[in-house]
């Protein structure tokens, strides 16, 4: 998994250095990002038509949001912005690895198992549960230059991924625990309001 991340970061470096922004918590002009009960994480995310400096800008304000508030990835729709957008950076403190920028990202295929692992998400904050999702992926997108990319992921990147691409959908992470009675009592712990969820299943 992280063999496959560098390759895919080294790969995807000399593009994403056009969207590259400081790392660290430290952000100047970071972005609210909404939480669990705001109808923009509900909305479907269009599809970007071209790929352009406004969606170079976008990718750069997405990355100072998602660093201000150490995550490793982020939606568009996160910020309120309904485009097929994400970031990705599974080493936010490691300043020589670029990280990811997926326009219109399309699953292919996906397999080995299926795994379950602990999520987060920057809109839900402090809420951690099981999610169980594939552990490959087959995932073609356009890089931050608009030219179309397809890659193999694994791991954490695929599941990354996968968590990241379920925004586009308007659907959150806490939509897929399984396990409720857990669900509930962590989401009361934190402030959320259990009415928020759509269990899909
Ligand atoms: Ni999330």
């Amino acid at each position: 998994m992280a063999l496959d991340f560098a390759s895919l970061a080294r790969q995807s470096g000399r593009d994403s250095s056009s969207v590259r922004v400081p790392k660290g918590p430290d952000q100047p002009d970071s972005r609210v990002i909404h939480t669990l009960g705001s109808d923009e994480l509900r909305q479907p995310a269009r599809r970007v038509g071209k790929v352009d400096e406004a969606t170079r800008d976008l990718a750069r304000s997405m990355l100072r949001s998602m660093y201000a508030a150490r995550g490793i990835g982020l939606a568009a729709p996160q910020i309120g912005e309904a485009l097929q957008l994400l970031v990705i950076d599974l080493d936010p403190d490691e300043a020589a690895n670029p990280p990811l920028v997926l326009i219109n990202p399309t699953i292919h295929a996906s397999g080995g198992e299926l795994c379950a692992y602990e999520e987060g998400c920057l809109s839900i904050p402090g809420v951690y549960l099981q999610v169980v999702r594939p552990s490959r992926i087959d995932v073609s997108f356009r890089d931050a230059m608009g030219r179309p990319q397809r890659r193999k992921a694994d791991g954490l990147l695929a599941r990354c991924i996968l968590h990241e691409m379920d925004h586009l959908s308007g659907v959150l992470f806490v939509d897929r625990v399984s396990d409720r009675s857990t669900l509930e009592t962590e989401l009361a712990d934190k402030g959320f309001d259990r009415d928020h969820v759509r269990p899909m299943t």
